[in-house]
């Protein structure tokens, strides 16, 4: 018998009993709907709306309940719908009349929505540790590749001399913002919508401030309506999910590159690679084009819940039940993406020597060789154009610009002095990289720096 069977003269059709459940995927909120439904009872309770002997068989049902659960002891059944009402009806079987005003005062809207928000609330912590063992993977790699040179691109073109430790801090940078971003969500969600009711709020002297506590939220949500029909929660989860996702492909996508024979910047480590079922010298990056292929189910996920709220009229409508799989999905995606991507990282080689040849092909000191005769008193633009005509003149030599004499140097600009090959040495260029943000080893420092207070700050 359905709990909301008093107004119907005909039992649910089959097709519909199984179309209507959610119990498959939203079981997962069991120990969320336990802990609403205990502070809502408790506070029924002090309210002087449930006897005190009605609460305590509802306390302890529940409790017996969570453990029955825990310990695999219990089936749910698609004909109580969801994980509200199998709870509910299981609590009922279990102690009674009691287990019946268990549900004064509250609505299966306002329990869902506070159920999806504790859950939520909880696993952005735990994607937070995650991202943070990544960021401390990035600083210890960062740390021993300080000076070790490596082509920085633009347009996917040798621009100027970078070190490795750069090139990971930006990532690490980037994951900074995006646990930021998760905890920014984190805190505006922390409002609590039990007590909205069904849409209106309630007649009972409910007290709506002692559940927001007990259950560690820092207020109630203003408005009845926007407590049952507000999302922004799971959007603003899934967006942050996909710019996080979007990070790691695009991290994901250099490391491909970088391993290939093009580059060979890095190899692998061989627990973190595949190989072929016909070419036999294949080591694939299956993990990294995993994880940029797997950014494309995220993005789905963000879209597929912003489609489905987009014309919902207030205030709970039942295609909200739709909000649950991508957010669920999107989580599991990151605690599957994160931790192998970070044990990826941590255990490639990097190879040094090949990162360094690249460097020194493709002219990236010629923003440097301008800036010298900038620095002897030459405006940039003038000094800009001779070292393109200089390039030009090493691309007909085939050398580099390192390469040219002198006299060749002295005969674009009488400036040029015996010190400019000293200037336009490659690690001179990243050493005198010292602006802030820069790629000189002091300022690679101070970013390592940051980002371990950063991590200490997040673990204490
Ligand atoms: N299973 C539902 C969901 O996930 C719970 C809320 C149902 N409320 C309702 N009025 N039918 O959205």
């Amino acid at each position: 018998m359905k709990l909301w069977a008093g107004r119907f003269q005909k039992p649910t059709d089959e097709l519909v009993n199984d179309f209507n459940a959610s119990i498959s995927f939203d079981q997962r909120l069991y120990k969320q709907d336990i802990a609403g439904s205990k502070a809502h009872a408790q506070m029924l309770s002090d309210c002087g709306i449930l006897t005190k002997e009605d609460n305590e068989q509802i306390q302890a049902g529940l409790d017996g309940i969570l453990a029955d659960i825990e310990a695999g002891n219990v089936e749910f059944s698609a004909d109580n719908e969801d994980i509200h009402m199998n709870i509910e009806t299981l609590l009922t079987e279990r102690i009674g009349d009691a287990g019946k005003c268990l549900h004064t005062a509250r609505s299966r809207n306002d329990q869902v929505a506070l159920d999806f928000r504790l859950y939520l609330r909880d696993e952005i912590s735990s994607v937070v540790e995650n991202l943070l063992q990544l960021e401390a993977v990035l600083c210890k790699k960062a740390k021993e590749h300080q000076k070790t040179v490596m082509p920085g691109y633009t347009h996917l073109q040798r621009a100027q001399p970078i070190t490795f430790a750069q090139h990971l801090l930006a990532y690490a940078s980037m994951f900074t913002r995006d646990i930021t971003r998760l905890e920014d969500c984190q805190k505006r969600m922390n409002e609590c919508p039990l007590g909205s009711g069904a849409l209106a709020g309630t007649t009972y002297p409910i007290d709506r401030f002692e559940t927001a506590a007990a259950l560690g939220f820092d207020a109630p949500m203003r408005n009845s309506l926007d407590g049952v029909s507000d999302r922004d929660y799971a959007l603003e989860f899934l967006s942050a999910a996909s710019i996080l996702m979007m990070h790691l492909s695009r991290f994901s996508e250099e490391i491909i590159a970088w391993c290939s024979w093009e580059f060979k910047f890095v190899e692998l480590d061989d627990a973190y690679a595949t190989g072929s079922s016909i070419m036999p010298q294949k080591k694939n990056p299956d993990v990294a084009e995993l994880v940029r292929g797997k950014t494309g189910r995220v993005y789905g996920d963000l879209m597929g819940l912003l489609t489905v709220m987009k014309s919902l009229p207030l205030a709970y409508n039942k295609d909200m039940q739709e909000d649950k799989e991508p957010v669920f999905d999107a989580l599991d995606t990151l605690h599957q993406c994160i931790p192998v991507f970070a044990a990826m990282v941590d255990a490639m080689t990097v190879l040094p020597q090949n990162m360094r040849a690249a460097a020194s092909r493709g002219f990236l000191n010629a923003t440097d060789c301008a800036d010298y005769l900038t620095k002897k008193g030459m405006p940039f633009r003038d000094a800009y154009k001779i070292s393109g005509k200089l390039v030009y003149l090493c691309t007909e030599k085939n050398c580099t610009l390192e390469d040219l004499s002198l006299t060749e140097l002295k005969k674009l600009s009488p400036l040029f002095a015996p010190d400019v090959y000293e200037a336009i040495r490659l690690d001179t260029c990243v050493c005198q990289r010292k602006s802030y943000g820069g790629p000189a080893v002091e300022q690679t420092s101070m970013q390592i720096a940051a980002i371990e207070h950063f991590i200490a700050a997040h673990t204490k």
